[in-house]
């Protein structure tokens, strides 16, 4: 089987740990969750995977990523053909996990990290493909061309930007779509400030950089966005919870009592912008 060499910036491999997380899981025998694509995928790329075994951060990923599907089934419940974008989509299989057959979805992430994904993933008439940045609005227009509602997800990235300018990529979105969905995920203080111990942050050279404990202070930005629900990694969805292993759903009870407000240093987040706003990408 012929290995994929990988060329990727620093906050770029970091796609590579939450793809192995994804990966390890679905080897487990009883793992929350099933994704075979992420495993074929890190079978095929040329990476010692291996020096993230043991990081605290695997499994949060994946309760990260099983929140997203979440919302975004949610969403697709309600909009079977509204448009899911994913923002810094790295190698992340969710499109293969939630699709409904009829959904309409763009996957972005810069030229580096899209280079990688397009050895993998291929577009259809339902999926489209860009390299670009959350911080430019030269896509917007390729998303206007499928059909609305809009649900925008970005998970494990704007944590890696400076605060400006998340506020102003989230400014620029809830204006340029009114009415729209996004969601994502933020580090408090703490967590950031820590980020040197994570053991996964000392094998790639990138480093968070937005630290948010509340965003509730996103909302007062004034930007657009009012928060329409937040949750920690260990609150998962009713449904998903129920549909879990008796093994992982104890654990989690567990950890929940155990941690306690402590599990708040991480959360997910879902905005919705307002639908009066004008259009206008300031
Ligand atoms: C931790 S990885 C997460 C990847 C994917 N969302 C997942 O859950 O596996 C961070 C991703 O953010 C992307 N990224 C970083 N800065 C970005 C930017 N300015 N615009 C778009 N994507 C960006 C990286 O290329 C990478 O794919």
């Amino acid at each position: 089987m012929e290995r994929i060499s990988i060329e990727l910036g620093n906050v770029q491999e970091t796609l590579l740990s939450t793809l192995y997380a994804r990966a390890l899981e679905t080897r487990k025998r009883n793992g929350i969750l099933r994704d075979p694509k992420a495993d074929e995928m890190v079978r095929r790329i040329d990476y010692d995977f291996t020096k993230f075994d043991g990081s605290p951060t695997l499994v949060p990923s994946v309760l990260r990523t099983l929140i997203l599907d979440e919302w975004v089934r949610g969403f697709l419940s309600l909009h079977p053909l509204g448009t899911v974008v994913e923002i810094g989509t790295g190698l992340n299989s969710r499109f293969e996990r939630v699709d409904n057959g009829r959904t309409h979805w763009l996957e972005l992430d810069l030229p580096d990290s899209m280079d990688l994904r397009k050895r993998f993933f291929t577009e259809s008439d339902r999926r489209r493909m860009v390299a670009a940045s959350v911080l430019d609005d030269s896509w917007y227009g390729i998303v206007r061309e499928l059909p609305p509602p809009y649900f925008f997800v970005s998970e494990g990235v704007l944590l890696y930007l400076r605060e400006e300018d998340v506020r102003r990529a989230l400014r620029q979105l809830a204006h340029g779509f009114p009415g729209c969905r996004i969601a994502f995920d933020t580090a408090g203080r703490w967590m950031v400030e820590h980020q040197g111990d994570e053991m996964f942050m000392k094998q790639i050279d990138a480093e968070y950089a937005w630290h948010c404990d509340d965003p509730g202070v996103v909302q007062r930005w004034d930007i657009g966005l009012r928060l329409a629900e937040s949750r920690t990694l260990l609150q998962l969805p009713r449904g998903l919870r129920s549909r879990l292993p008796l093994l992982p759903r104890v654990a989690i009870a567990g950890i929940r009592a155990f941690y306690g407000r402590k599990a708040r240093v991480y959360l997910l987040n879902l905005f919705e912008s307002q639908p009066s706003l004008r259009a206008s990408n300031r």
